[in-house]
């Protein structure tokens, strides 16, 4: 009440200031408000008027702010949210906030009453917990896009009632439950009859898709739901959507049931992914799909059949992916023959007969992978085809043939990238500062970078170059049509990820300065986010996340509190109207600030932690929680004896169950001890922005009466390690072990090449992974884990530290860290789980004995005596060993360069899975296991830590 009065002087002010500012007040009052839940803001907004100002990314009409843009502009240290003063501005059309690590927390319901909103960008943020129904009210929305962000929970029904909405993007969130249908009353997706976007993919969504869900009144042209859990078969009313041209439902391990038939009535349909799935029944008839580019079927278990006479009648195809389906039959010359194809992967089917590529083969032929197949002729027609062609595991290369195409060199790892933008120089480059970088046109800048995810790509062959040249000569071209001062464009490193996108990385240089400025970098991030610019059709959909852009000049947030003055400080020169207005500003500041007094309190005990961060990677502290000593003292009961559960590298694990029932794990360092204090720090900078099923998650944090411990989620079965000793109780069959390792692969390669930077963890071992109860791995133990790529190249120069015998030699030679280092010590770990030996004993290191004993001529490679016993030795109950083993020997290759990066080895192993018949996820849902009080799972055994100078002379050597 007693503030009302003042209120009442604030609106007449404010009307009073209209005659002098060109922004409307309740306008002004809510960018200011937005601004105070950010610790930063634009280097411009200063004074009390946005419109006549021109502050950095604000457009009016009128006097009226219709567009904030500030993709990839706000900086500084500490998390930001999007408070709920965006409601002041209610003529908004436009709000893109787009990659802004440090913008999230939960989205304000109150976003719900901008009626005018036409586009919502908010991809490549932090924002969490639901997404609000009231999303839904936003009538007038054309362009959603949420994707790239940590949301959870359902997708809201209400999205089906925005009719207008052209473009929904929801993809690589964390979102859970089915998809919302027109239940009678609330609408749901069915309804979005105006929506040609559909981006579902990468979530945690599940459960039958609701044939309901599409009719023919729908105009889709992309529809992404892979990399999801959804069950029960695909809906018949697919082949309905008859202007569809990318279908993705790959990665979805629980889709079965057959392929509705009338798919072949999708006949606008380019790409086609169906892979990793548990389908069934017949191979789906692609007959008549004439515009299909891009086929991926592989991996199902669809009835085996006979080449289908569609193979060689799709002329447009570029790619046909058929691995692990047992077809048969002699495969047909005419394929090799098709106009557009690059690659043919076809391994693991029953291929028999006589191969005759011919000579009239596709000029852009690259691939021909039969591997384990069951050809026992070639016949050479004409010009033999020389490119290349895998035919190791069939017949005709049984009898030791040394004829390349024979070779067991698994899948080719090319060492160099397939493509970089070539740099112009005429002579000796230039040699440019630190935070600078070459230019294609030869001078040294500071580019806006980032990552391009292409999500359905019409080719394979990634070392042609035409089409790069293609890409960064278009988007240069639609930069400049923007007046975006772009110089030109980089792009390096093309590879597929886990996730089946073409991902690569960009540079966009300035033009005429070395720098881009606020506006620059918010224009170029909206051109990219808010997919006003098209790639070329061969790249098809995409996404960009940008790497934060480090400005000259740049307004760090002070750590003062006296930071939210300056746009105070710009009015004071006005007149005494306008001090009044002030003074009227500083109370609503005042309460606002003692609303959000929480937070803030605990930001600042966070930064009190004086991260290292550098402008460029700021410490996220997505969801992690902060404790209080006290609390943490009573969920484990003191700390009792009884909640002990084991003593790790710094310190004792005590088990805990927090007030909404979860049990956790709480690590307590020891007091006093630096190495902990060290590790504490990084482990909290990581594990709270990484988020995956297989990586460990961090519930929270206590840095509280001097004492330092981190709270994590209770995983029940222990190490691995102490499941390979036998210590745990939990009996890993063969099956069992390649589950484990699958998920532990699976969560290094999110490490690698979806965190951003990515992350190399330096210690990957048997004690640092974590089983739950249904046997899924959980990488643990980030203390000593390093940020990879600030600089591009992938690599840093640090001290060596890791584990003996899991310690990469060339990282140890070189002090060169790569993610090729998790690699070696991952080969290592795959050889320790089918051995049980520790990788290093008694001065006998498992990577040679492994080499030494090695005959391929004989079955499980001669390894029986060095085999776990518990395996068993039938060469029958361990299928896929041997690929197995091929797998780990390349992963301890002693170059770097020549192990496979993390996708790779994820992929085989997955093969390797559905040799050995492994169902791969479901093999283990109903086992159960004794009961039991796991030792330790966090601390695993002390980290046998080192700095090169104290390393035993007798240096571990592979071979
Ligand atoms: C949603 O679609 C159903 C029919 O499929 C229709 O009856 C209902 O009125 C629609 N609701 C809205 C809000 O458009
Ligand atoms: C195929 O698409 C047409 C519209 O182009 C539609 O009328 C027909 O019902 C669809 N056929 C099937 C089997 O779904
Ligand atoms: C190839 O396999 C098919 C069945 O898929 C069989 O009918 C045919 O006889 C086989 N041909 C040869 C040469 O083995
Ligand atoms: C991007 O946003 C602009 C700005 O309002 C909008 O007009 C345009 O249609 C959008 N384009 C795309 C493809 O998202």
């Amino acid at each position: 009440m007693e503030l009302s009065p003042w209120l009442f002087m604030f609106s007449v002010l404010v009307k009073a200031s209209v005659i002098m500012a060109d922004t409307n007040g309740q306008d002004t009052a809510g960018l200011i408000g937005i601004a105070a839940s950010w610790n930063t803001h634009p280097s411009n907004w200063v004074g009390n008027d946005p419109c006549g100002e021109k502050w950095i990314g604000i457009s009016c009409t009128g006097d009226r702010v219709t567009s904030i843009r500030l993709s990839g502009t706000l900086r500084g240290g500490k998390p930001g949210t999007l408070s709920g003063d965006i409601q002041s501005l209610s003529e908004l059309q436009l709000l893109d906030l787009s990659q802004n690590k440090n913008l999230g927390g939960s989205l304000p319901s109150s976003i719900g009453t901008l009626s005018n909103l036409q586009n919502l960008v908010l991809a490549g943020c932090s924002f969490s917990g639901e997404i609000p129904q009231e999303i839904g009210q936003l009538s007038q929305l054309i362009f959603l896009y949420l994707n790239s962000n940590r949301f959870t929970g359902p997708i809201p029904s209400s999205l089906g009632r925005l009719s207008k909405l052209y473009w929904l993007d929801l993809g690589e969130n964390m979102l859970t439950g089915g998809l919302p249908i027109f239940d009678g009353t609330n609408p749901g997706l069915d309804n979005l009859t105006n929506t040609k976007h559909f981006h579902f993919g990468v979530n945690q969504l599940s459960g039958t898709i609701p044939r309901q869900i599409f009719n023919s009144n729908m105009k889709l042209i992309h529809l992404l739901l892979d990399n999801n859990n959804f069950s029960g078969s695909m809906p018949p009313t697919l082949g309905l959507l008859n202007t569809l041209e990318v279908l993705r439902f790959d990665k979805n391990s629980q889709l079965s049931g057959a392929v509705p038939t009338n798919i072949n009535n999708l006949t606008k349909l380019a790409e086609l992914h169906l892979e990793n799935n548990q389908l069934t029944g017949p191979l789906p008839d692609l007959t008549g799909m004439s515009s299909l580019s891009f086929v991926d079927m592989s991996n199902n278990s669809f009835n085996a059949s006979d080449a289908p006479s569609w193979f060689t009648a799709l002329p447009s195809l570029t790619s046909l992916y058929l691995e692990n389906l047992g077809i048969g039959g002699q495969l047909p010359q005419a394929l090799f023959s098709l106009s557009a194809i690059q690659t043919l992967r076809l391994r693991g089917n029953r291929f028999n007969g006589t191969l005759n590529i011919g000579s009239g083969f596709g000029t852009q032929l690259q691939k021909i992978d039969l591997q384990d197949n069951q050809i026992a002729q070639i016949t050479v027609t004409g010009t033999p085809y020389d490119k290349q062609l895998i035919l190791s595991g069939n017949p005709i290369c049984e009898q030791g043939s040394s004829e390349k195409y024979c070779k067991t060199t698994g899948q080719s790892n090319p060492a160099a990238p397939p493509y970089t933008t070539f740099k112009n120089c005429a002579g000796l480059p230039p040699t440019c500062l630190s935070s600078q970088l070459l230019s294609p046109s030869c001078t040294c800048a500071v580019p806006y970078r980032g990552t391009l995810f292409f999500r359905a790509p019409s080719f394979s062959d990634l070392s042609n170059e035409s089409y790069y040249l293609l890409l960064e000569k278009d988007m240069k071209a639609k930069f400049l049509l923007h007046q975006a001062p772009v110089d030109s464009i980089a792009l390096q490193n093309p590879f597929i990820d886990v996730s089946n996108n073409l991902e690569m990385s960009l540079e966009v240089f300035p033009s005429g300065k070395i720098q881009f400025g606020e506006q620059d970098i918010s224009d170029i991030g909206f051109i990219l986010t808010n997919q006003t610019y098209k790639p070329p059709p061969v790249f098809g959909p995409y996404f960009f996340i940008a790497q934060q852009y480090l400005f000259q000049n740049e307004v760090v947030a002070s750590k003062s509190k006296k930071n939210s003055m300056p746009l105070i400080v710009g009015v004071a020169v006005g007149g005494a109207v306008v001090v009044a207005v002030l003074l009227a500003l500083i109370v609503i500041i005042a309460k606002r600030k003692r609303k959000t007094h929480n937070t803030e309190e605990r930001s600042q005990s966070f930064a009190s932690l004086d991260m290292k961060s550098t402008s460029t990677s700021i410490p996220q502290l997505r969801g992690a929680r902060m404790f209080t000593f006290d609390e943490l003292k009573k969920i484990t009961n003191n700390f009792s004896e009884a909640n002990d559960i084991g003593t790790g590298g710094f310190g004792k694990v005590y088990r805990g169950t927090l007030p909404t029932g979860q049990l956790v794990a709480v690590k307590r360092s020891q007091q006093g001890s630096l190495q902990g204090s060290l590790e504490f720090r990084t482990e909290i900078e990581l594990l709270s922005r990484v988020h995956h099923k297989n990586v460990v998650s961090l519930v929270g944090f206590c840095l509280d009466q001097g004492e330092q411990m981190l709270v994590y989620e209770y995983i029940p079965n222990g190490t691995l390690k102490e499941s390979l000793t036998g210590k745990s109780g939990v009996r890993l069959d063969w099956k069992r072990r390649l589950r484990v390792i699958l998920g532990t692969a699976k969560g290094i390669a999110y490490l690698h090449e979806l965190a951003d930077p990515p992350i190399v963890h330096r210690d990957i071992k048997s004690s640092n992974v974590l089983l739950d109860e249904r046997l899924n791995a959980k990488v643990s133990d980030f203390g000593l884990s390093k940020l990879l790529g600030e600089d591009g190249r992938g690599m840093v120069t640090t001290q060596v530290k890791g584990t003996m015998g899991y310690l990469d030699p060339e990282y140890y030679m070189t002090q060169q860290l790569t993610d090729r280092s998790d690699v070696y010590s991952f080969g290592v770990l795959l050889l320790e789980v089918i051995t049980a030996k520790k990788p290093l004993e008694r001065g006998r290191y498992i990577v040679r004995e492994v080499h030494t004993a090695l005959d391929r001529s004989k079955d499980l490679y001669g390894l029986h005596e060095l085999l776990d016993p518990v395996l068993g030795a039938a060469p029958s109950s361990l299928g896929g060993l041997e690929q197995y083993v091929d797998l780990a020997l390349r992963c301890v290759e002693e170059a770097g360069a020549d192990r496979p990066p993390m996708g790779e080895v994820v992929a085989e192993i997955e093969r390797i899975t559905r040799m050995a018949g492994g169902g791969a996820e479901s093999a283990s849902e109903s086992m159960s296991y004794p009961s039991r009080t796991p030792r330790h799972p966090y601390g695993g055994d002390s980290p046998a830590e080192y700095s090169s100078s104290g390393l035993p002379s007798s240096r571990v050597e592979p071979k």
